[in-house]
């Protein structure tokens, strides 16, 4: 159990090292294993990634849709709409984390760009179907491996089945340079028209560099069970009591995108985190794997997993429970006790009143909503001993049986 003070995070973070902020030392590639550095763009973020995939593929198409599953980041719905784009959104699988094929199928057409299809979690998409729909209308693959830092479909590493792919370093998806992103692309031509994009889209700025310089060293300082306590669980509770989810989970984005390059330094500092990412991400999934037939046996809890043959990345464990109600009362239980248990996004992208230019009103996906309604978060972080699970599970298990 954490003690008295201690703050658990909502995500399985890698926790920083004093000895990462050391710049000198033998270069290792902050890459996810399994993908090459000549294949792989560090950016200031995900979102800059996808913005710059996105207005490379503008250069030699005439195509003016994008394609995004109805439940995912708000910024990705910015990213599009900063390119100029229109936003199409496809509902969900029932009881699923990927697009329904059907709908897909339905929103895909000859001013389809791009299809984005979305790790959601962590959890590996179905992208055979995705890339199938995408060729049949001509259109390119994205894979949004935001939160699948080092995830595989068999043997092939997510990020490169798409023809482009990019992953977030932002704080607590694993690793992180505070705020960064990683663009790759199997294709050589393809990859050096997304540099020259990058060029030009995302330059050096030091203004921005000095910035997210004192963010990670910041992060550093706080990223422990008790300065945690400070920088994430009082604002985050401060939020909900207020009823302000969007603030409370970070939902809260500015429609200014920031585009800028990252600094050696940072840079740097990544690198030295990504030696420990191999074992961190092996203690994380036999964690998540011991953990989930014990949440797949309370009555009515929907255990969000993989594939058999995929093997994404675990930052926490997504359950969807029975209703509205159960899925409050069992964050209501939580409130107070620090144990990294909270939502997901707020809601499905039609229903977030800042987005409502870029995406419409008049969308219907009941199945987005309804994840958004009835779905929490539990923290995959290796802080949250067998204790601190052993009191989440006992509270759902309260909730569920009144
Ligand atoms: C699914 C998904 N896509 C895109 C992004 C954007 O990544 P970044 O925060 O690095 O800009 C995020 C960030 O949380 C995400 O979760």
């Amino acid at each position: 159990m954490p003690d008295s003070w201690a703050e658990l995070p909502p995500t399985a973070g890698l926790p920083p090292r004093c000895a990462d902020l050391w710049p000198f030392g033998a270069h290792v590639p902050l890459l996810p294993p399994g993908i090459a550095e000549d294949a792989a763009l560090l950016l200031c973020s995900g979102t800059a990634a996808l913005v710059v995939a996105l207005q490379t593929l503008q250069r030699c198409s005439a195509r003016r849709e994008v394609v995004v599953p109805a439940y995912t980041c708000p910024l990705v719905a910015l990213a599009v709409a900063h390119c100029g784009l229109r936003l199409r959104l496809c509902d969900l699988a029932e009881d699923s984390l990927d697009f329904d094929a059907a709908a897909l199928a339905e929103v895909c057409g000859a001013d389809t760009l791009a299809v984005v299809v979305t790790h959601l979690g962590g959890r590996v998409a179905d992208l055979a179907t995705a890339r199938r729909v995408a060729d049949a209308a001509g259109a390119a693959l994205i894979e949004d491996a935001a939160q699948a830092w080092g995830g595989r479909h068999g043997d092939a590493p997510l990020g490169l089945i798409g023809d482009i792919g990019f992953f977030s370093l932002a704080v607590g998806k694993g690793i992180t340079v505070y705020e960064g992103g990683l663009l790759v692309a199997r294709d050589a031509s393809l990859r050096a028209a997304l540099r020259a994009q990058a060029a030009s889209t995302a330059p050096p700025r030091l203004g921005w560099e000095l910035r997210r310089s004192a963010e990670l060293l910041a992060y550093h300082a706080l990223y422990r069970p008790l300065g945690l306590r400070l920088a994430y669980g009082w604002p985050h509770r401060r939020a909900r009591r207020r009823g302000d989810w969007i603030a409370a989970v970070g939902d809260d984005f500015d429609a200014r995108i920031p585009l800028h390059g990252v600094g050696a330094w940072r840079r740097r500092v990544g690198e030295r985190a990504a030696r420990r990412w191999p074992a961190y991400a092996q203690a994380l999934r036999e964690q998540a794997l011991r953990r989930l037939p014990v949440l797949q046996a309370l009555p009515g809890v929907k255990v969000f997993v993989d594939r058999a043959g995929d093997s994404g990345a675990w930052p926490f464990l997504w359950l969807r429970l029975p209703d509205m109600a159960i899925r409050d009362a069992v964050l209501e239980a939580c409130a107070s006790l620090r144990l990294g248990v909270t939502r997901l996004y707020v809601h499905a992208l039609p229903d977030y009143a800042y987005l409502q230019t870029v995406v419409g009103t008049a969308v219907d996906v009941p199945r987005a909503r309804s994840l958004a309604a009835c779905s929490l978060t539990l923290t995959n972080s290796l802080w949250c001993d067998d204790a601190a699970f052993a009191r989440v599970r006992e509270i759902l298990q309260r909730v569920l049986s009144r």
